[in-house]
């Protein structure tokens, strides 16, 4: 389990305690240290803490506080992941710090134990980078009423594209099988291989072309790992996390509403590094997008025994 956390004025020796339930918080993991200065010309700054908190028991439930002899936060909880196969998730996008009319029913809902994991599907904020980076700030402390006590699993979206996703890489602590910065990775969840990837290679082109090419790759790697006949007999269901999606019926003249998508069939003209081909010839199960701010589903025609 990673917990993340950040400060204004540096806190050495910082570390995450825990325990099992009424017990005294006599386990403890310390926290790597990054600085994060903000792209803006004041280039504020703040102190990013990460620890990964290991050997865990399953479906059993720990309290922790974070912080150092320079102050702790307040004592949260979390349940690590139950046995059984059967998963609940909160599936969303496009979630800012105004209008979060979703807020306090998945606060309350993550610290009622309603979830296994939240799947925040990129747009955070609205934006993370705004004042200096504050509306970042102010969007942590509303989510942590809910990422304090569930897995907050994430991907970019569009909104955090501003000094090349500084904010979003800076923020959150995922998988490190990817490319390390939480903008590709993938993991085991139930009966589910989860990947979450990044559309946005394929729109901001300024902050490294390669990316697209990267993904692509891992992307395949991952699909080949996931589809093994071990492993998709362990993990049966594909599911994959962008932000931008292939389809949509919007008229807005939105990238999806083109015939040639930009993750669906490429890059324009060329048409290299689409990824409707890939994820249908690696059988994907279920594809979750966000960015439209509408609700559509669309049926796999290809898998008519599977309704979305
Ligand atoms: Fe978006």
């Amino acid at each position: 389990m990673a917990v993340t956390w950040s400060t204004q004025t540096l806190a050495n020796e910082s570390y995450v305690e825990y325990s099992l339930w009424n017990e005294e918080l006599t386990l403890r993991e310390n926290a790597t240290i990054s600085k994060f200065i903000d792209g803006s010309s004041a280039h504020r700054v703040l102190y990013m803490y990460r620890a990964i908190l290991k050997n865990l028991t399953m479906n059993t439930v720990y309290i922790y506080h974070v912080g150092s002899l320079n102050g702790w936060s307040g004592i949260y909880s979390f349940r690590t992941i139950p046995n059984e196969k059967r998963k609940l998730f909160a599936v969303y996008g496009d979630l800012g710090v105004v209008n979060a009319q979703s807020l306090a029913r998945l606060q309350k809902e993550a610290q009622l134990d309603y979830y296994d994991a939240i799947l925040h599907v990129g747009d955070f904020a609205y934006d993370m980078d705004s004042d200096q980076s504050r509306v970042g700030d102010q969007f942590m402390n509303q989510i942590q009423e809910i990422a304090a006590y569930v897995p907050y699993m994430v991907c970019p979206g569009n909104h955090e594209r501003i000094y090349n996703f500084s904010n979003y890489k800076s923020r959150f602590t995922m998988p490190s099988n990817g490319d390390g910065e939480n903008l590709w990775y993938s993991y085991n969840f139930g009966l589910a291989h989860i990947i979450s990837f990044s559309t946005e290679v394929y729109f901001w082109w300024e902050y490294g072309f390669a990316q697209i090419s990267n993904q692509y790759r891992w992307l395949e790697q991952d699909l080949k790992w996931a589809t093994a006949s071990e492993n998709r007999t362990k993990y049966p269901w594909i599911i994959t996390m962008g932000h931008q999606p292939m389809y949509c019926s919007n008229a807005n003249q939105d990238d999806c509403t083109f015939y040639d998508s930009r993750p669906r069939s490429g890059l324009p003209y060329i048409h290299t590094y689409g990824l409707e081909k890939m994820f249908y010839d690696y059988g994907v199960d279920l594809e979750l997008w966000a960015h439209e701010h509408s609700y559509e589903r669309n049926h796999n025609e290809s898998k008519p025994d599977i309704a979305l």
